[in-house]
């Protein structure tokens, strides 16, 4: 690609806050409550169904009680993180939105169309449910169980082609990308978790119900936890998973990152301890849950879900789309041509506190760390810079910002010239220094032969894993 065509937009300061944490936060509410809005139409079906066929007369009472309500502030409310999803995905990373739409426009326009579908069904049932006969409401919230179901197969293809492109990296097809090597045991492990989560807000809920008796809610509870029995299988589904992402991601979260590695057995440990209950307390022993407990394991849930997300969003890294975007917007393509040209030549955005610098080399080094690394760190806050360097001399800097990628294999490689490198370390070394008033610039010339062997030996390839792995101690 010609550089001066490379696509500038402009990159918003999140200060101190991580921008990955940024929609991963708001991520894992929207997750939570969408999956639960997709359970919740099943559940409503089960037990209108129950109702109907005179197998659970109290069953109707829950579906009027509560639990419709739930299911519309769920869907209200998962659609309004999900709309604050792509508001803060574009002001985050606006080629990555860019590929995703490109990639997959009619995609969207489809998940769209069953999105609108589920509202409209959800909407009517809650609505009008009550005047309907038993036939029509069953339809309806058939209507609206399946609509829900295909919102997240829709999506689900798409976030799962993120990590695994699958044959879409050889031929570019929308459907070789869909049906992607994670795209079913992520769809299953999904509608699985789903189903769990309505399961245990039904437990939650009838024990809230002052006008069932302790025999009816007990019956309840009994039936609301069939649909945490898929959860037995949610362990091969997430093998499954983990066997066909990458080997880098999944040595990230298998030990290779710490982070990913406590977040991945937060959601395991929290999944057992959800599954052991609803197996063997529940179903097998038929054990009676109350309020407290039932609301803990809604909690456990939560953990579980947002603890998946960070996994499935953090081992991603280095790319936002694995082999065709790395995080910070740059394509692998275009690495060894930044190297020629430089990453922000030509970007057309000044810098917002341009006299807060010294010298011209410190505001280029601040224009470099904006364009390649303010996404994955802040200056001193979260994976702040000036903490993960504060120990290091000037020339170690270089060295291991020249090899990023093989510094932490989860970060890309190094895209712009020698002086720009030369214009980040010091930038850093400055930053380290607490913003000295007087600060004279390095030589960039007279180091230019050695930065250049540097930047050559660093490669313009990805980082190596194996090789990352093997070099640790
Ligand atoms: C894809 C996200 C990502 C990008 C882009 C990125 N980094 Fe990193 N970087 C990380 C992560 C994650 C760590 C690990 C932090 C830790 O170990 O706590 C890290 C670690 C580091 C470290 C510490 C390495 C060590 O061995 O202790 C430095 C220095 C660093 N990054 C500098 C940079 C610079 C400079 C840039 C931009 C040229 C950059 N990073 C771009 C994600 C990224």
């Amino acid at each position: 690609m010609d550089p001066t065509q490379f696509p500038y937009y402009p990159i918003n300061d999140f200060g101190p806050v991580m921008k990955g944490l940024a929609i991963g936060g708001l991520g894992i509410f929207h997750v939570f409550l969408a999956q639960f809005a997709i359970g919740g139409g099943l559940l409503l079906c089960l037990f209108q169904w129950l109702a109907m066929t005179g197998r659970e007369p109290a069953a109707r009472l829950f579906i009027d009680g509560y639990f419709k309500f739930l299911v519309l502030l769920s869907f209200v409310t998962g659609a309004l993180t999900g709309v604050g999803m792509w508001f803060t995905a574009i002001q985050v990373s606006p080629e990555t939105i860019g590929l995703m739409v490109g990639e997959f426009h009619w995609i969207w326009a489809i998940e769209w169309t069953f999105f609108a579908v589920e509202v409209i069904a959800g909407y009517a049932f809650y609505r009008y449910g009550h005047d309907l006969r038993d036939a029509a409401r069953l339809q309806l919230l058939a209507i609206y169980s399946l609509a829900a179901w295909f919102s997240l197969f829709w999506i689900n293809g798409i976030l799962a082609w993120q990590l695994t492109p699958g044959d879409w990296a050889v031929d570019g097809g929308v459907w070789s990308g869909f049906f992607n090597p994670s795209f079913w045991p992520s769809l299953l492990f999904r509608t699985a978790a789903s189903m769990a989560i309505a399961g245990l807000v039904a437990c939650v809920v009838i024990n809230a119900m002052g006008s069932l008796d302790y025999a009816m809610r007990r019956r309840l509870i009994h039936r609301a936890a069939w649909l945490m029995a898929p959860m037995v299988a949610m362990p091969v589904f997430g093998a499954w998973f983990l066997a066909v992402i990458p080997d880098d991601s999944r040595s990230w979260a298998t030990g290779g990152s710490i982070a990913m590695t406590m977040f991945l057995t937060a959601a395991v440990g929290a999944s057992v301890l959800i599954g052991g209950y609803a197996l063997v307390g529940l179903l097998r022993q038929r054990l009676y849950i109350n309020g407290a407990t039932a609301t803990l394991l809604v909690v456990l849930a939560f953990v579980a879900s947002a603890g998946g997300e960070f996994v499935r969003e953090g081992v991603r890294k280095p790319y936002t789309v694995r082999g065709a975007l790395y995080s910070n917007s740059i394509t692998p393509e275009l690495v060894a041509t930044f190297r020629e040209v430089g990453s922000v030549t030509h970007d057309p955005y000044p810098l917002r506190d341009a006299d807060a610098y010294p010298t011209d080399q410190l505001r280029l080094g601040r224009l470099v760390y904006r364009r390649q690394c303010s996404v994955c760190h802040s200056v001193s806050g979260a994976n702040g810079l000036t903490h993960l360097t504060g120990s290091w001399t000037t020339d170690q800097m270089r060295f291991n910002i020249s090899h990023l990628q093989h510094t932490k294999p989860f970060m890309p490689p190094f895209a712009g010239t020698p002086a720009e490198l030369e214009a980040l370390v010091q930038w850093i070394a400055w930053e380290n220094a607490a913003r000295p008033a007087d600060w004279t610039d390095s030589d960039t010339s007279a180091l230019d032969a050695r930065l250049r062997e540097l930047l050559a030996d660093a490669g313009t390839r990805p980082g190596d894993f194996e090789r990352h792995r093997a070099e640790q101690p």
